[in-house]
């Protein structure tokens, strides 16, 4: 074992962390499903979401039998949608081939959404393996360390950190150390102010030396993010149900539910056309004050319509991408973040009482 994974592993005994859910009974499956949300997500952002992933589906078999809105439904504001739709068609694949996850790297790198340090992880904390892992916080670490100034998102700065990840990962102890080396980019070696002082790496760290923590990484310089707008209707029938659309599968909140989202510039007449429902049947239209989404390549600005009418229209009838939904009920679909967010608002907007009270001639 090298200097650096015997200072990390030393460093894990007193400061790791070791109460996270998935680090208890470390199955492949309880590991895969941990990685996936952790990809873009924090860890204390995902625990609520993994006890309750787990709850309902124990299991690969359980999570292959589920429908794809169920899964969506319990991804719902954890975002990158991709993710769950993937996790749930690799959860197919390995039940349809005899349940177990395959154990060397490539078959499980063919998988839908498992990367190479997904893999990594998957082997080493589940499988007893030695393998390596290369997440944000471990090229961050290994980038300071080694003093690996070229910028991160380069193919050669990228092979030359994976090797470096390979050469410390140690045979004995492979889950406390990519345990350890992970915590340490999370609670120590952060982006900003990076607490040297108490770091275990720090006798040896080149970034330290020579005085470039600030330096290194060197990530890419980040783009101002365009920004688009787009109107959301929530349509909301006499019986509080409201008329909910299913987004296309590629594009922002794939295979989620979510009010119809329109152009700005498309009148509220035309959009409520489309759904059969005249001018005349609209009894009520709020806006909403406009708020803003983000995503990792724009900023979404929403600006909300309300429309309260006086029945649900013939020609939308459940199925075929459109759905009235109620939004006190439990219904298992997925809700993107800004829907439930709306829906969630529909009692303040046309007040609490029964909407009769509040019909107009
Ligand atoms: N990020 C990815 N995997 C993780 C893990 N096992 N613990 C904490 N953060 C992580």
């Amino acid at each position: 074992m090298d200097w650096l994974a015997g200072k990390l592993l030393a460093w894990f005994d007193d400061c790791g962390r070791k109460a996270l859910p998935w680090q208890q009974n470390a199955t492949p499956y309880r590991v895969w499903v941990s990685e996936i949300m952790l990809q873009q997500t924090q860890v204390q952002t995902v625990i609520p979401y993994y006890e309750r992933f787990m709850a309902r589906f124990p299991d690969v078999q359980a999570l292959a039998a589920a429908e794809l809105d169920e899964v969506l439904h319990l991804w719902s504001g954890l975002g990158y949608y991709a993710r769950a739709r993937n996790l749930h068609k690799t959860a197919i694949l390995v039940a349809n081939s005899g349940g177990e996850f395959p154990t060397e790297a490539e078959s499980l790198e063919a998988l839908p959404g498992i990367g190479r340090s997904t893999a990594g992880a998957i082997r080493a904390f589940a499988m007893g393996q030695r393998a390596a892992i290369l997440d944000g916080n471990v090229k961050r670490v290994l980038a300071r360390f080694h003093g690996v100034s070229s910028p991160l998102a380069s193919t050669a700065t990228l092979r030359e950190l994976w090797e470096h990840a390979e050469a410390h990962t140690p045979a004995e102890r492979t889950p406390a150390y990519t345990q350890a080396i992970m915590d340490l980019g999370a609670l120590v070696c952060v982006r900003r102010a990076p607490q040297c002082a108490s770091c275990p790496l720090a006798e040896r760290c080149t970034a330290l030396a020579t005085q470039r923590v600030d330096e290194i990484p060197q990530g890419t310089v980040p783009k101002t993010k365009p920004v688009r707008r787009a109107r959301l209707y929530v349509i909301t029938a006499p019986n509080r149900a409201c008329l909910l659309e299913r987004r296309p599968d590629q594009g922002i909140w794939g295979g989620l539910w979510s009010p119809p989202q329109r152009q700005p510039e498309r009148s509220v007449e035309a959009v409520c056309a489309e759904f059969g429902i005249s001018p005349s049947a609209i009894l009520e239209h709020h806006t909403a004050p406009v708020f803003r989404h983000s995503f990792s390549h724009f900023h979404l600005d929403i600006e909300p319509h309300y429309l309260r009418i006086k029945q649900q229209p013939n020609q939308v009838a459940d199925g075929g991408g459109l759905m009235w939904y109620a939004p006190d009920g439990a219904a298992p679909v997925g809700l993107s973040a800004p829907a439930a967010k709306l829906l969630a608002g529909l009692n303040e907007v046309f007040g609490d009482e029964p909407p009769e009270v509040k019909l107009r001639p």
